[in-house]
């Protein structure tokens, strides 16, 4: 990829023209005129496990050690719309995240956090629509109305059948909901990023930098379609649609992938799409850096790669960063870990002259020449998930998950013969290595989850919540707004599980096509 030398003959033609001004389109040198040199990036911890009230003392922790964002993760029950006491969820009840089965759960999760005050990022994709609800009833009950409300959901299900697997409906359905969800937003929760098209899944997968900006930029341009298609006008949504990448430790490359995502998403919904608005053409993102890459084996170290990896992100003009903890390939993070963690993003912040001023490496010889090769790659690889008909039809091909499995296997044959260096696992290790004591998620959190269901369940309205179940029934197998009557469910204190249940019973679960 690199040349040993780059020279002005590498960035031909007007190079101001194709860059262009930070804050003006393409967008190349950043979404904002001022970027940092005003504030900060956000720094938006990911965060959440076992109950609400252990993930509520953790973000409490966050906030007062500066994070300047909530990041919310959910178990993986909860990710695939199923309740705590469901047999399904046996052994996974708080485990990668927080188990929200209720407006009890919300309420606790968010305990005397004031939600005018903050904006919270949930990842949560299927079931986005059901936590953003759960979300803005607890704002209300704290008497925040929706048109204070700022945050985001992920609410990216393409990238789920393709790399993460968190997925619960056919792809159709998905994408209804996902409209619906932008409708909804507009009226009544206007500054909410409606959506965080993700890329970072697929690289933690294996995908390479131009794979995994080309397939979310695919996906991207999927789900505006789907927008169009369900009578939404572009700029009605399109400003508050938002992005997720990895940042690598190949730091040079990894500006350059920025900058490029940034021109083309800018060149797409100005010119394909006929966005006027200039806040549609702008791809903002979040940051994380890559898990990957942490390792397992003398773990103090990533701590030296999650610094240059949060560089990267910085230099290539992230909107809002997750700095993974350095103990993290062995188990949830420690306090400690998580703190140090924050503090990277704070030395960077504020030690550092990099806020000072604007993508200091426009002009650069490798940047810009890496930017605009990076950015051709892109194009080509999006032109060829296309070929396929839509970004569905090709994920139903299985087209992106064999390109970036067969990224992967080159990425483990590279590490295995030495080509790739990993510090620590095939280069320069250590004899004996110190022990480490994980954090550890109490197994009896499942027990009590149950209680508190059973517990809500004798206490509701159960034929208020019944005929609330019968409403969503009707809105989906309809062409209603499935949002209101789900909202008016949940505030009954229908559980997820039962919101979700009653969708699947209209729209049936996703069967991955493994057509290799
Ligand atoms: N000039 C002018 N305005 C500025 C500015 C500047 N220099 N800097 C910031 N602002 C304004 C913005 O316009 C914005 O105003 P708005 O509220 O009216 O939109 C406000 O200040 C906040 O700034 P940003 O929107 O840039 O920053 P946020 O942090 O609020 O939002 C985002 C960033 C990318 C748009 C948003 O979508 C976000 O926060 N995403 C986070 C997603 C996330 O955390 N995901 C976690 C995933 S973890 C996961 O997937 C699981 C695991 O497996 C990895």
């Amino acid at each position: 990829m690199f040349k040993s030398v780059y020279g002005p003959a590498d960035v031909p033609g007007d190079v101001a023209e194709r860059l262009g001004e930070p804050g003006e389109y393409p967008y190349t040198r950043g979404v904002y005129p001022t970027m940092y040199t005003q504030r900060p990036w956000t720094m938006r911890q990911y965060a959440g496990f076992g109950t609400a009230a252990e993930s509520n003392a953790r973000y409490h922790q966050l906030l007062e050690a500066g994070t300047t964002g909530l990041s919310v993760a959910f178990d993986l029950p909860t990710q695939m719309g199923y309740d705590s006491d469901n047999p399904v969820a046996a052994g996974e009840v708080g485990k990668v995240g927080v188990a929200i089965d209720s407006i009890e759960d919300m309420r606790r999760l968010f305990h005397e956090i004031p939600l005018d005050k903050v904006s919270t990022s949930m990842t949560i994709n299927a079931p986005g629509s059901v936590l953003l609800l759960l979300y803005q009833l607890v704002a209300q009950e704290q008497g925040v109305p929706g048109d204070q409300l700022s945050g985001t959901i992920q609410n990216d299900v393409l990238k789920e059948y393709i790399a993460r697997g968190t997925y619960i409906f056919p792809p159709k359905p998905s994408l209804r909901l996902v409209a619906d969800t932008f409708a909804y937003c507009r009226e009544e929760i206007p500054r909410w990023n409606t959506i965080s098209i993700s890329g970072y899944h697929m690289a933690e997968a294996g995908a390479t930098p131009v794979q995994e900006v080309a397939f979310t930029l695919a996906n991207g341009i999927e789900y505006v379609r789907a927008a169009l298609a369900a009578g939404l006008a572009v700029d009605d949504f399109a400003p508050r649609l938002s992005f997720f990448f990895v940042a690598r430790t190949t730091l040079l490359e990894e500006v350059a992938k920025f900058r490029a995502a940034r021109r083309i998403w800018a060149r797409i919904m100005r010119d394909e799409f006929g966005a006027q608005n200039p806040k549609s053409w702008m791809l903002r993102f979040h940051t994380q850096t890559a898990g990957v890459q942490l390792t397992a084996q003398q773990p103090e170290v990533n701590l030296i790669r999650v610094a240059v990896q949060g560089l990267g992100a910085v230099l290539g003009g992230t909107q809002s960063l997750h700095t993974n903890s350095y103990d993290e390939a062995i188990a949830l993070p420690t306090e400690k870990a998580a703190r140090l963690a924050l503090r990277t993003q704070q030395v960077l912040a504020y030690e550092t002259d990099l806020t000072a001023t604007v993508d200091p490496f426009a002009g650069s010889y490798v940047v810009e020449a890496m930017t605009d090769e990076i950015a051709a790659e892109i194009d080509g690889l999006i032109g060829r998930v296309f070929e396929h008909g839509s970004a569905v039809d090709a994920i139903e091909a299985g087209f992106q998950k064999r390109e970036i499995e067969t990224s992967a296997y080159r990425i483990a044959q590279e590490i295995d013969s030495g080509e790739r260096v990993v510090v620590g696992v095939n280069r320069f290790l250590i004899e004996q290595e110190e022990p480490y004591q994980p954090l550890r998620v109490d197994p009896a959190i499942e027990a009590e989850q149950a209680a508190r269901l059973a517990q809500l369940r004798e206490s509701r309205d159960a034929d208020a919540v019944a005929r609330s179940l019968d409403a969503l029934r009707e809105a989906a197998a309809g062409t209603a707004n499935v949002l209101y009557p789900m909202r008016e469910a949940l505030r009954l204190r229908a559980t997820v599980g039962e919101t979700c249940d009653a969708l699947r019973e209209v729209w049936g679960r996703y069967q991955p096509t493994e057509r290799f």
